[in-house]
């Protein structure tokens, strides 16, 4: 799999996933500005990619803030962070990824601004062998929980285009299948911008995994009709208590799983977990355009000025989901004092 995200010299090279599958393109970001254009249009898109974006925009925007004193350095560099926070809101990850960079300012108050923005830009760098490091062991702590023979549902892309590589929910898949399961994917396509249509869909065609896209409301169908043997997914921000964001639709997948008596599973990083919130009632909820819903290959499917609503994403409440994955292992309910545990010791 070609990687979502690379530097190349100064620029960040982001994969253009508006375009995929028809087209392979590269989105180059020269600076802050454009990461920032290419989170919000969704040119990249999945919580741990755009949290490792984040950083690496911030990095260039480091780059080019033109002075030696690390007072007017500081002031400047914190208005951007700010900037990039607004990007995506529900995604814990671009938060995460800000902090990180923050503290490294913070600390380095004593070194060259030169220093301090070479420390930045290798952060980002790490940042992203990190993530796929965490997604790998995702994949090997998660995939002991797929049967042989299973058929699993997945919803939206959680895979290596949501991530530096390899994916959460699709690593657990990709692990499965390398360790020799034989497995069977059923891909809701995901309106409405059919992230499982395209970008599931076409990582599975890659890897000549078995999968069949289904529309979204036909998931319960399949649940009642005991096609469906687990759920997993990926998460935007996760609090406290387990409870989960992630993108509209899961909620009613996991009260589908939790009637049918099927394990809803969600997969994510720590950099997912969102330390500050003790429940999911404030996550906040990112509402896009109203045209992504009345448009469709951008043709208008609905009559003239018709309004739609397009909240992107929903919070599954804690006693619907199973278990959550992580890299370092498995937390099952009750959660707050195992999410809590995630944040104590080393990151792997
Ligand atoms: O709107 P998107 O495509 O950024 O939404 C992505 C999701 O909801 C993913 O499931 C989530 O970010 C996890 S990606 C590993």
């Amino acid at each position: 799999m070609v990687p979502t995200i690379r530097w190349e010299g100064s620029s960040v090279y982001l994969i253009d996933q508006r375009k995929l599958p028809q087209m392979l393109e590269w989105f180059v970001c020269r600076s802050i500005d454009d990461v920032i254009t290419a989170i919000r249009d969704m040119v990249i898109r999945g919580a741990p990619a755009i949290g490792i974006a984040a950083g690496m925009g911030l990095a260039l925007g480091s780059q080019s803030l033109n002075t030696d004193d690390y007072t007017t350095f500081r002031r400047e560099f914190l208005e951007m962070t700010r900037r990039m926070k607004s990007t995506r809101p529900t995604a814990s990850n671009v938060g995460w990824a800000v902090e990180r960079m923050v503290k490294i300012v913070v600390e380095m108050r004593n070194h060259e601004v030169s220093a301090i923005k070479e420390a930045v830009r290798r952060e980002s760098e790490s940042m992203l062998e990190r993530d796929i490091e965490a997604n790998r062991n995702i994949g090997q702590n998660g995939m002991r929980l797929v049967p042989d023979r299973a058929n699993i549902l997945t919803h939206c892309n959680a895979g290596a285009l949501a991530t530096g590589g390899y994916g959460t929910a699709l690593g657990i898949i990709r692990a499965a299948f390398e360790a020799g399961k034989q497995i069977h994917v059923f891909v809701d396509e995901t309106r409405p911008l059919l992230q499982g249509m395209r970008l599931t869909a076409f990582e599975l065609v890659e890897d000549g995994i078995p999968f069949t896209v289904i529309v979204d409301c036909a998931a319960g169908y399949l649940m009642k009709k005991k096609r469906i043997d687990l759920v997993i997914t990926g998460a935007d921000r996760i609090a406290l208590n387990g409870d989960t964001a992630n993108k509209i639709g899961t909620y009613q997948l996991a009260v589908l799983a939790k009637e049918n008596e099927i394990p809803f599973y969600v997969a994510a990083p720590v950099s997912s977990f969102d330390p500050n919130l003790e429940n999911g009632d404030g996550i906040p909820i990112e509402e896009r355009g109203h045209e992504e819903v009345v448009f469709f290959a951008g043709q208008q499917i609905g009559p003239d000025h018709v309004r739609a609503y397009n909240p992107a994403f929903d919070v599954t409440p804690c006693q619907y989901i199973s278990a959550i994955i992580t890299e370092k292992g498995v937390v099952t309910p009750p959660y707050r004092s195992s999410i809590k545990g995630l944040f104590k010791g080393p990151e792997i």
